[in-house]
């Protein structure tokens, strides 16, 4: 309880900080496309949320995911948030007895749902140069067995941003029919990358895809995101909806609009963003003893190692946050690799990342010195 309630305040004084620069959750900052804001505004104004959206999401909006997605006859079912989708898949599939199979690191939340309801998590190391910071075919063949309820997949993967290509997602495919495992594709951050190839495309009947408009619309405060499924697979998952009243309705109106904008938003995105990772791309190699393992990362953040420059990840963390910047400590994704990095997200206005690395050398310098550190979440 005590753990909460701290977990709690810590995350409520970030949200009562003005101003705070917000570049440690892959959330996105950038000035909102006015038609995605006149959607919601037009949404508010005629007292759309005086209603209940219909339990499974606007017919307009789940058409307009599944278009989007690029899997045509596949079910969409609209969530509260990517993050419901996937505990939604985990009680459905997770008992005593099965496992649940993901890389380290992984996003960890699901792995929380799949221990709830009973399943073993089988979480495969791939932080490291050996195998490119990526899952490979042969280390998953060899975690699954016949007791493997779901193979979870975080592509791009967060943090390392990693993106797998069409081979091995097929690659993968196989092994999960093979076993007769589910295959959950997390999408989460799919629009930042190149060549991101669903599931879905070559699992048509044992995947499925978490989606979120946290990340790619900026929409993280209003809990919007999706499950899409082989037709034959919906009614299982959506009978697992706890939210059978629907998903948010002003929330369902800026992603039907935002998905109207989506090419010419995401090419504003994508340059800022990427302006961003060149900019603190160099600021990283100007300074000893930190770098950046994976390049390009096609996620919305950077991985930045920091034990070359003999500094814990909280201690950049606590220095970077007393002057109103949140990055992410490694520990809040890997306790196995977490000692190692940090993370920070670039989906941020400029001024955000020309600061970041204003204050990353007198920051580094900082953090050394630094011994206590509060309890990071
Ligand atoms: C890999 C991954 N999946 C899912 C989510 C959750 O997204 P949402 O905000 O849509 O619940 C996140 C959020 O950080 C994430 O990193």
């Amino acid at each position: 309880m005590a753990d909460l309630l701290t977990r709690n305040r810590y995350f409520d004084t970030l949200a009562s900080t003005p101003g705070l620069m917000w570049m440690g959750q892959n959330t996105n900052h950038i000035p909102t496309h006015p038609a995605v804001q006149q959607a919601m505004i037009a949404s508010v104004e005629a007292g759309e949320y005086n209603a209940y959206a219909p339990p499974l999401g606007f017919e307009a909006l789940r058409a307009a995911i599944v278009g989007d997605l690029g899997v045509p006859g596949a079910e969409a079912l609209v969530t509260e948030g990517g993050v419901s989708a996937l505990a939604m898949v985990c009680r459905a599939r997770c008992r005593p007895g099965t496992t649940f199979v993901t890389t380290d690191p992984t996003w960890k939340w699901p792995c929380l749902f799949a221990r709830q309801a009973g399943a073993e998590v089988i979480e495969i190391p791939i932080y490291g140069p050996e195998t490119g910071y990526r899952l490979t075919p042969a280390a998953l063949e060899a975690a699954v067995d016949g007791r493997t309820a779901i193979i979870y997949l975080v592509d791009p993967n967060n943090p390392l941003g990693i993106c797998y290509t069409v081979d091995e997602i097929r690659a993968f495919a196989a092994i999960a029919r093979e076993c007769g495992a589910l295959l959950v594709h997390d999408c989460t951050y799919r629009d930042f990358a190149e060549g991101h190839h669903p599931a879905l495309l070559e699992a048509p009947d044992h995947a499925v895809v978490s989606l979120s408009f946290s990340k790619w619309l900026g929409l993280a405060g209003l809990r919007i995101g999706a499950l899409v499924t082989p037709p034959a697979l919906f009614a299982e998952f959506a009978d697992q909806a706890t939210s059978v009243l629907g998903a948010s309705v002003v929330a369902q109106r800026a992603a039907m609009a935002g998905l109207a904008v989506k090419a010419e938003w995401m090419t504003t995105v994508r340059a800022i963003d990427n302006a961003n990772k060149r900019r603190i791309g160099a600021a990283v190699a100007g300074i000893d003893g930190l770098s950046i393992p994976v390049w390009p990362s096609h996620g919305n953040f950077l991985v930045i190692e920091t034990e070359g420059a003999g500094i814990r990840p909280e201690a950049l963390v606590e220095c970077f946050n007393r002057r109103g910047i949140m990055i992410r400590q490694g520990t809040y994704h890997t306790a196995r690799f977490g000692d190692r990095f940090v993370k920070v997200s670039t989906s941020v206005p400029e001024a955000w990342a020309e600061r970041f690395c204003t204050l990353l050398p007198e920051l580094v310098a900082e953090a050394r010195t630094l011994n206590d550190v509060p309890a990071q979440f």
